[in-house]
């Protein structure tokens, strides 16, 4: 994948998909900046990527602040001299499990917070960012959640269809610009949230799977792939998608 050198940042890659997303970018050679709301777990990721001979840096960011957010940018382009790639990764699950009448609002306000506005508050800055320089690509994490009904969790599903639908209209306004803005919808996938969910019951993971054609979870090296081929410029007639990567659930 063409991805040598270009500037690379990924919010939520502490962990998960953003952890194994910065990790791919690195081993392409891009110059990978690792963001999440906890340092540490950053830090980690972008010592793992250095050992293998990749460069990376870490950057502490808690996307529903929009000053953070366009500190973290300032600062990427200050060092780097432009932003290529933003992966907009950082997302919630929600704590409970409930149906729509006994939803928490605390829930509610917690996750549009960081899966819906801080996806936005990214989006935003990156593109003025890009339309700057002249190009730009973008990748937005949603979900299966985001192009299907789910029970028991309304605020994740409407923060993930709000997710879609901001990666297809951002498209189509700046398709001219040179800048391409898709989107990847895992199903589920091996990560810290996919544990959370599976901490439910014991018997959680295998009802799960009766869903999955596959018969099995995704991994996060998986998505991963994706997201980079989105981000790259083998993609560069791509904008405006979604790619699934649900082992068939969505069938
Ligand atoms: N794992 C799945 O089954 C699955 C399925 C579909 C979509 N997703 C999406 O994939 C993305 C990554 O999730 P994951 O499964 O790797 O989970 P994860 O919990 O392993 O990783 C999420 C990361 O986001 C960080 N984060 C949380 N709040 C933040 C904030 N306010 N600012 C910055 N960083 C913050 C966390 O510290 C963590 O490192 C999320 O958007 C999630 O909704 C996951």
């Amino acid at each position: 994948m063409k991805l040598e050198n270009k500037i690379v940042i990924i919010t939520g890659a502490g962990s998960g998909i953003g952890a194994a997303t910065a990790k791919l970018f690195g081993a392409h050679k891009a110059i990978v900046v690792v963001s999440d709301i906890n340092l540490e777990s950053a830090q980690k990721v972008v010592d793992e990527i250095t050992a293998e001979g990749g460069t990376a840096s870490a950057i502490e960011t808690d996307v529903t602040q929009f000053e953070q957010v366009e500190t973290l940018i300032e600062q990427t382009v200050k060092t780097h001299g432009q932003l290529d790639v933003i992966v907009n990764n950082a997302g919630i699950g929600g704590k409970h499990q409930l149906k729509t009448a006994d939803h928490t609002h605390d829930d509610w306000h917690n996750v549009i917070a960081v899966n819906q506005t801080g996806v936005f508050y990214c989006m935003q800055v990156a593109i003025k960012q890009m339309l700057a320089q002249g190009h730009g690509s973008m990748v937005n994490v949603a979900s299966l959640a985001g192009l299907k009904a789910s029970g028991n969790n309304l605020s994740y599903s409407a923060s993930k269809y709000a997710v879609v639908g901001m990666t297809k209209s951002a498209a189509l306004e700046y398709g001219r610009k040179n800048i391409r803005i898709n989107a990847v919808c895992p199903g589920f996938t091996h990560s810290a949230l996919l544990d959370q969910l599976l901490s439910i019951s014991p018997d959680m993971g295998d009802k799960l799977k009766r869903f999955i054609p596959m018969g099995r979870f995704g991994e996060a090296t998986e998505i991963a792939e994706a997201i980079c081929w989105l981000a790259s410029e083998n993609s560069k007639f791509v904008t405006g998608q979604t790619i699934t990567l649900d082992g068939g659930t969505s069938l």
